[in-house]
């Protein structure tokens, strides 16, 4: 009661001049604060190790952001077992009060906005308006599903049940006990916090494994969660390597879900590791993933040209093409294929590449390994295409690369199919909207796509025919809002799930239904 109802945080105008001046405060403090050593999190305790996962700068590779201290397998152990105890406690906390920590980290987050971008500018390689973007939809993942909790908590508000004389029925969606959440790093706070507040709002206890890549900002979300003064045990933070902390969480008898959003080889890894059943373990493990994507943007021959070629800049090169919605490929049909083509081609190089601290419109992408990955996909896609624009390192001490663009690309190439997650757009042909279509679904993938017509009989067939979770028309196809796109796609996508939707919290509850004599 009281609550004011669920509004987007807005994005900022870094046009104006007050809030450049903010922004570039909020650098220096965070430049300030640069290479210290943070600690792992379990229960009330701080614990610094002498092994240390060290976080560089991607846009400036002398740059140490911080160092944070790892788990080791005892450690990870550790807080499988503090998380464990506090479970007993959390779990009967009333829904309303769980949310109000989160609603009360939501308002300290909003105060100190520019900060928490500030550090993924320099952690991430961000440019402002994507890491401003980034800290909006963290605010609205806890304002979000701290309402959601409240709401599932009210009887029978979420599924009215049929009345019958003589009994009081009522269904209470509890909580499912202890989670690991494994974010991704390319949403570093966004994605952390709405992974791990839609857990915990729901009374589950986590052991939060970060991203090895942005450990700094994830120890900033669970040190504003302590502010908030979220009781101690219910976040543990252990940060430390996928493949031995990850793994051993993920096997762990006690653990009851695993919520990854990752790469489709690591979210199919952790499936299969959670389908063993573990001696002592007296449950099936729920898998919450959210993998990769292969999105894309048709375009058909009634298409405003203009507004569809900046969509598809913008969704291929938003954020250095690291989304799981980026729109890394573009089908157009052959009767305005040349012109949006061209236009792609202008567009693309209006974006200068530099320093995101800058604010460049083209950052670096995340580290060596994705630099040495995305340079061999510009090879394989010079055998598969015609390169229309880039194709090269850029400048920078950095791992910096060209926006690239390959045009005439077959739909069956590997540049068609694997998820490059780098600035790599492959535009193919089709001679109409339908094999337009069936080309964009020929994807193992279904997370997002878009498609540009002016054409209503055009538009209601994509509509139907498109599979991905999260379809738009004559828009790009990155940058859903929380409450308004509830987004996760189909396939190798991932799970199904819906985050930022209606129905996200039920995946980290079960429901249990009571029926009384009256
Ligand atoms: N939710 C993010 C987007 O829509 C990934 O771009």
């Amino acid at each position: 009661a009281g609550l004011p109802v669920f509004k987007n945080e807005a994005f900022t105008d870094f046009s104006l001049p007050v809030n450049q001046a903010l922004m570039e405060a909020a650098l220096r403090k965070v430049k300030a604060e640069l290479g210290r050593d943070y600690p792992l999190r379990i229960g009330a305790e701080r614990i610094m190790t002498g092994d240390k996962i060290v976080s560089v700068n991607p846009g400036n590779i002398s740059e140490v952001v911080g160092r944070v201290s790892k788990a080791s397998l005892g450690l990870a152990e550790q807080a499988m077992q503090e998380a464990l105890n506090s479970f007993e406690a959390w779990k009967r906390v009333p829904a309303a009060e769980r949310a109000g920590y989160v609603f009360k980290a939501a308002q300290l987050m909003r105060e100190r906005k520019h900060e928490f971008s500030a550090l993924m500018i320099v952690e991430a390689g961000k440019n402002w308006a994507e890491a401003d973007a980034d800290t909006a939809e963290a605010i609205d993942f806890m304002e979000f599903y701290g309402r959601e909790m409240i709401r599932l908590s009210l009887t029978n508000e979420h599924q009215p049940l049929t009345k019958i004389e003589g009994e009081d029925n009522r269904l209470a969606y509890i909580p499912l006990g202890v989670g690991i959440v494994i974010p991704p790093w390319n949403f570093p706070l966004a994605i952390c916090a709405g992974m791990t507040t839609a857990a915990i709002v729901c009374g589950n206890t986590v052991v939060l494994k970060p991203s090895s890549l942005t450990p700094v900002i994830a120890h900033k979300f669970v040190a504003l969660m302590e502010e908030a003064g979220l009781p101690s045990g219910v976040i543990n933070f252990v940060p430390g390597s996928g493949a031995e902390i990850g793994d051993f969480l993920t096997k762990h008898p006690k653990t009851r879900f695993i919520s990854f959003t990752g790469s489709k080889e690591i979210g199919l890894r952790i499936h299969a590791l959670a389908s063993h059943t573990a001696d002592g373990q007296k449950w099936m493990k729920r898998v919450i993933a959210e993998m990769g994507g292969k999105d894309g943007i048709v375009v058909d021959e009634t298409a405003n040209v203009e507004q569809a070629a900046k969509a598809i800049v913008a969704s291929a090169f938003g954020f250095q093409g690291q989304k799981c919605s980026a729109g890394s490929r573009a089908i157009i049909v052959e009767a305005v294929y040349d012109k949006v083509v061209q236009l792609v081609k202008e567009e693309t190089e209006k974006l200068s590449v530099g320093l995101p601290e800058l604010n460049c419109p083209a950052g670096p992408v995340s580290d060596r390994q994705a630099y040495d990955k995305i340079m061999d996909y510009i090879e394989i896609g010079r055998r598969e295409g015609r390169l229309l624009t880039g194709g090269d390192k850029a400048e920078g001490n950095g791992y910096y690369i060209q926006p690239t663009v390959f045009v005439d690309v077959d739909s069956k190439s590997r540049i068609m199919q694997e998820e490059i997650f780098g600035p790599v757009l492959a535009i193919g042909r089709a001679k109409d909207y339908k094999e337009a279509i069936a080309m964009y679904n020929d994807t193992e993938f279904g997370l997002t796509g878009s498609f540009f017509s002016q054409d209503e009989a055009h538009i209601h067939y994509a509509l139907d025919e498109m599979f991905c979770g999260n379809l738009y028309i004559n828009r790009k196809c990155t940058g859903a809002l929380v409450g308004v796109h509830p987004f996760g796609g189909f396939n190798m996508s991932g799970t199904d799930s819906k985050a930022g939707g209606y129905d996200y919290l039920l995946l980290f509850t079960q429901a249990k239904l009571t029926s009384r004599k009256t």
